[in-house]
Formats: structure tokens, sequence, C-alpha cells
């Protein structure tokens, strides 16, 4: 899919998931903006995704502060002149028995899961609804269908969840407006999420007997941005997770 001349913007651009889908959505000639708290990671992640920097923007922060959200659409205008895609990517995952989240946890996830997803959407849909047209698609999890025994993450449920339900609802809300809104939902992938010596035990947790490689996430992504007929749609990428077990 040639993507000449169209922009994204994808929050946690500088690290795992989001890195792989900037590098990926260049190579087909799109222009990304890239956002990311850590700032020398982002430029450094800016460097590797176009090192020619014509078809990149970073913009560093808390996709949670509204400021940055305003900065991260700013920069895409200015500097690409458009929006059509938005990848809400960034997120943290946080398992722990239910009981053993703090009040700190609690606040951090929902602020980062979520926040992040309402500051930057809003914007960006108030600029796709001029041009009636545009893609915003969230990675959520698979855990949020069917949890896994051993595996308590009950933030990443509530968090996530919400974004699915979000998704279908403003799939609604924008279907005869030219905005499509989806979310792929990914089993375990190998990312620096998680650390080597624990990928034994996360292999085991899928049907098919191994995680996920970034690859299969970027290519969801790339299929439902080319997926005209394909909204409010939380596609299962995730070895066979969601199906049972
Ligand atoms: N890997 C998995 O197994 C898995 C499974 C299901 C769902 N997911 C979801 O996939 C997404 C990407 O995960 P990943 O595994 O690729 O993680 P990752 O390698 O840890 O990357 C996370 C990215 O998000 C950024 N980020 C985190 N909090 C942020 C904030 N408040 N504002 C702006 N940027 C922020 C990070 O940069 P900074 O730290 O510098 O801010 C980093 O660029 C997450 O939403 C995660 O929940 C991952």
């Amino acid at each position: 899919m040639n993507m000449q001349g169209k922009t994204v913007i994808i929050t946690g651009g500088s690290s795992g998931i989001g890195k792989a889908a900037a590098l990926e959505y260049v190579k087909r000639g799109a222009n990304v903006v890239i956002n990311g708290r850590r700032e020398d990671t982002l430029v450094t992640a800016a460097q590797e995704i176009d090192p020619t920097g014509t078809q990149v923007a970073a913009v560093a922060g808390d996709i949670s502060d509204p400021g940055v959200a305003d900065r991260v659409v700013a920069v895409a205008l200015t500097k690409f002149g458009r929006v059509d895609t938005l990848l809400n990517n960034a997120g943290i995952f946080l398992a722990k028995p239910f009981t053993e989240y703090t009040d700190e946890d609690f606040a951090n996830v929902v602020s980062i899961n979520m926040g992040g997803f309402f500051q930057i959407t809003r914007r960006v849909a108030a600029e796709m609804l001029k041009t009636g047209s545009g893609h915003i698609v969230s990675i959520t999890t698979s855990l949020v269908d069917q949890p896994i025994a051993g595996v308590p993450s009950i933030l990443a449920s509530l968090t996530k969840g919400g974004l699915n339900s979000a998704t279908k609802s403003m799939a609604i809300e924008y279907a005869d407006k030219g905005i499509r809104v989806n979310a792929v939902a990914p089993g375990i992938i190998k990312t620096p999420m998680h650390p080597e010596e624990t990928h034994d035990f996360l292999n085991k947790l899928h049907p098919m007997g191994h995680m996920g490689e970034q690859s299969d996430i970027v290519d969801a992504i790339l299929y439902l941005d080319s997926a005209k007929f394909v909204t409010g749609e939380i596609l299962h990428v995730d070895g066979g997770q969601n199906a049972g077990r």
C-alpha cells in the first residue's frame, strides 16, 4: 500500500509496537509524528525511523497532558498539513493481584491508558471532522475479553476495556462522517515491555505456544488502515487467546 503524502500520529512511537509501526509507515511513504515521554529515546527513535528527518517529527511529553496533545496535533498540521491516521498506542501494563494495586497505580494507568486516548483522540477527531476523513486505531489487549488465570491485570481490563467500548461508540458516532475507528487487541508481544527471561512463561500463555512479533500487530494496523468498509472492529491478534484455552 502506497501511503505517499499521508500523515500518521503515533503515540508511544519511540519503542516497541509504536516504533515498528512508524518504521513501516515511513517505508511506505507516509509522514509520522511520534510522541513519548523520554526525549532522548524519542529523538534516537526518530533518527532511526527516518535519518533524513523529512518524514518524521517528534513531540516529547506525556500524552495525557492536554498541552502535549495540542502540540502533537499542531506539529502534524504545520509540518505535514494534515492528519490521516491516529495510532493510539502509548500505554502501560501493570499486572498485580487486585488488592495490591495502589492509588498511585490506579492514577497512573488510568491517566496514561485512558487520559492519553481521550486528549489526543478528541483533538484529532476535530481535525478529521473538518476534512470528513480519517482513521483512528487504538492498541488494547486480548486480556479484556479473555482474562488469563495467573496473570491478574484488572487495571489493564478496566482501561483497555474502556478503549474497546469507546472504539465501538465512536465508530457509530462517526460512521457517516468519513471517519473509521478500530482497535487491535494483541496477545503478548515481544517488545521491551517484557524482559527476555519472561518469554518462556509468556510463550505458554498462547494456544499457538508462542508470543507474537511486533510485525504481527503492525500488519493488523495496516490492514485496518486500508479496510474501507471496516469500522468498530476489535481485531484480536493473539495466537488464539481470545478463542479460549
Ligand atoms: N507488548 C505487549 O505484550 C502488549 C500486549 C497488549 C497490549 N499492548 C499495548 O501496546 C502498546 C505498546 O506497547 P509496547 O509493548 O510496544 O510497549 P513499550 O515498548 O513499552 O512502548 C511504550 C511506548 O509508549 C510510550 N509511553 C508510555 N507512556 C506514555 C505517556 N504517558 N505519554 C507518551 N508516551 C508514553 C513509551 O515511551 P516513554 O516511556 O518514553 O513515554 C514508549 O514509546 C501499549 O498500549 C500496550 O498496553 C502491548
